[in-house]
C-alpha cells in the first residue's frame, strides 16, 4: 500500500474503534480474514508450526502470534507491544442528572486527557454492556451510538473574560457532566440510560446489568496541510502503533518468516497498566509461557527463549511544536515526517538501553529509514510506556520507540503521513530478519 492509503486505512481503523473493545474487535476481524485462529485461555492448546493464533483477554487486550519454523528456544520471540486505550471520559454507574430541565450524564476522568479539548465537540458513547440471558447466564455485547449524542458546551467568553490569558480550567466533579437531553419531568430515573442502551444494543432493558462506556468524538479522521502531509484523529496515541503492528505482521514478508512473531496490545496503559489485562499484569507472561508449553518445551527452554527474545515497545512521541519552544529539550527536538523516534531516559521511564537502541538503529539503516532520538526536558517529569514493565517482568531486551505526534492526549491529535510507513517498514524488517 502507498503511504497515503496506509494512513487512510489507519483512519478507518480508528473511526471503527471508538473504544478499546471495538479496537480489539476491529483487529480480530482483520486477523480472521488472514486465517488466524482464536485460542481460549480456559482450554488446552495445541499449536502447529507455521500456525496463526490470537488470544483476547476481557474484550480489550489482545495478543496475536505466528509460530515460525525455526527453533523457538534458539531464536526467541520477536514482540511488538502497544496499547489499545486512550485517555478520556467514562460514564459513571448512576450518571443521570436532571437540573433545570436539562439532563446530563456524569463522567469520570480516565487517565490524563487534555480536558479543554472535549468542549464543543460532537461527542457520543461506545463500549460494552453485560446482561443476563434467558437461561440465567451472563453475556456481553459491544454498543456503539453512531450519532452525536452528548456535548460539553463551553462557557461564553462574556462570562469567562480571562479564558485566553489563563486557559480553560474545568472542575472535574462540577464542570464535566455532558448534556444529552431536555426534560420537563422533575425526576428522571437512572433507567433513562438503560433505555438508551436497549435501543442501541437490542438487549432488553430488564436484562442489562452493567456497562463500561467511553465518551468518543464522532468526527472522522482527516488529512491536512498544503500537501495533505499530516493527518488528525482521536486516539492516535496509541491506535496508530496498534495499526503499525498489525500491518507489519500481516505483510507477506512477516507471514513467510521462520521466526515466531507476536503482537501484544494492552488496555489500561493510561492508568498504570496494573490489571488482569494490563501490561503490568499476567497476560503477556502467561501467553509466552503457554506457547512454549504447548510446544512441549520445559522451564529451562522457556528461560532460554526469553533470553533470546526482543521486544519493541511502541508508543507515540512528542513532536516539536514551534509555537512552544520552551517546552522542548533544545537538542532533542523530533519532527513530524522525519522518521521513527527512539526514546531514551536515564531514569528508565523508557526501556531503551545502549544495545537495544543500537539494534533498532541498525534496522532503520538496513531499511533506509530516517530515525530521531528523543529525550524529555530534564526539569519536567517524563511520561512512561509499557516497555519498562514488560522488560522488568520478563527480562526481555526492549527498545522504546514511537512516531512523532502533536497534542498527545487531546481529543484531536495529529501526526505525519510519512512516519506511518517508515515505522511499518522497520517493524516488517524486525519481524523477518535473523
Ligand atoms: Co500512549
Amino acid at each position: 500500500m502507498k503511504e497515503k492509503q496506509l494512513v487512510q486505512d489507519l483512519l478507518d481503523f480508528i473511526d471503527n474503534s471508538p473504544s478499546p473493545y471495538h479496537a480489539v474487535k476491529s483487529l480480530e476481524n482483520q486477523l480472521a480474514s488472514y486465517d488466524f485462529e482464536q485460542l481460549n485461555e480456559k482450554h488446552k492448546w495445541e499449536l502447529k508450526p507455521e500456525g496463526r493464533y490470537y488470544v483476547i483477554r476481557d474484550d480489550s487486550s489482545i495478543i496475536f502470534f505466528t509460530t515460525g519454523k525455526k527453533s523457538l528456544t534458539d531464536s526467541g520471540y520477536k514482540i511488538f507491544g502497544a496499547h489499545t486505550d486512550s485517555p478520556g471520559l467514562k460514564i459513571k454507574p448512576n450518571p443521570v442528572n436532571n437540573v433545570e430541565g436539562l439532563i446530563r450524564l456524569g463522567v469520570e476522568v480516565y487517565g490524563g486527557p487534555i480536558l479543554a479539548t472535549f468542549t464543543d465537540r460532537d461527542l457520543s458513547l461506545a463500549g460494552r454492556i453485560s446482561y443476563k440471558t434467558p437461561s440465567g447466564k451472563i453475556a456481553s455485547k459491544l454498543v456503539h451510538f453512531d450519532q452525536p449524542l452528548l456535548r460539553l458546551p463551553n462557557l461564553a467568553i462574556h462570562m469567562n473574560r480571562t479564558v485566553n490569558e489563563e486557559g480553560l480550567k474545568l472542575h472535574k466533579q462540577n464542570e464535566l457532566a455532558l448534556i444529552i437531553s431536555t426534560s420537563f419531568e422533575t425526576l428522571l430515573s437512572q433507567q433513562y440510560l438503560i433505555q438508551l442502551l436497549e435501543k442501541a444494543s437490542g438487549i432488553k432493558e430488564d436484562q442489562i446489568l452493567s456497562w463500561e462506556l467511553n465518551v468518543y468524538d464522532t468526527q472522522k479522521g482527516s488529512f491536512w496541510g498544503d500537501k495533505q502531509q499530516f493527518y488528525a484523529n482521536s486516539q492516535l496515541d496509541n491506535l496508530a502503533s496498534c495499526h503499525i503492528g498489525l500491518q507489519a505482521i500481516l505483510d507477506e514478508s512477516a507471514l513467510k518468516s521462520e521466526n515466531t512473531l507476536l503482537c501484544a496490545f494492552f488496555d489500561h496503559e493510561e492508568i498504570g497498566s496494573e490489571s488482569t489485562k494490563g501490561a503490568d499484569g499476567s497476560f503477556l507472561p502467561d501467553i509466552l509461557e503457554r506457547i512454549a508449553l504447548a510446544m512441549d518445551l520445559n522451564k529451562e527452554d522457556y528461560q532460554r527463549i526469553l533470553a533470546n527474545s526482543f521486544m519493541i515497545s511502541a508508543d507515540m512521541a512528542h513532536a516539536y511544536q514551534p509555537n512552544f519552544p520552551a517546552a522542548y529539550e533544545p537538542d532533542h527536538k523530533v519532527t513530524v515526517n522525519k522518521g521513527p523516534v527512539i526514546k531514551v531516559n536515564a531514569n528508565h521511564r523508557y526501556s531503551s538501553e545502549c544495545i537495544s537502541e543500537a539494534m533498532f538503529i541498525l534496522w532503520c539503516e538496513q531499511t533506509n529509514t530516517p530515525y530521531q532520538k528523543y529525550s524529555h526536558r530534564t526539569d519536567i517529569p517524563c511520561g512512561s510506556t509499557i516497555g519498562p514493565m514488560t522488560s522488568a517482568k520478563l527480562g526481555i531486551r526492549t527498545v522504546d520507540v514511537g512516531n512523532p505526534m502533536w497534542a498527545m492526549h487531546s481529543i484531536r491529535e495529529s501526526a505525519g503521513v510519512k512516519d506511518h510507513t517508515y515505522m511499518i517498514n522497520v517493524i516488517k524488517y524486525f519481524f523477518s530478519t535473523e
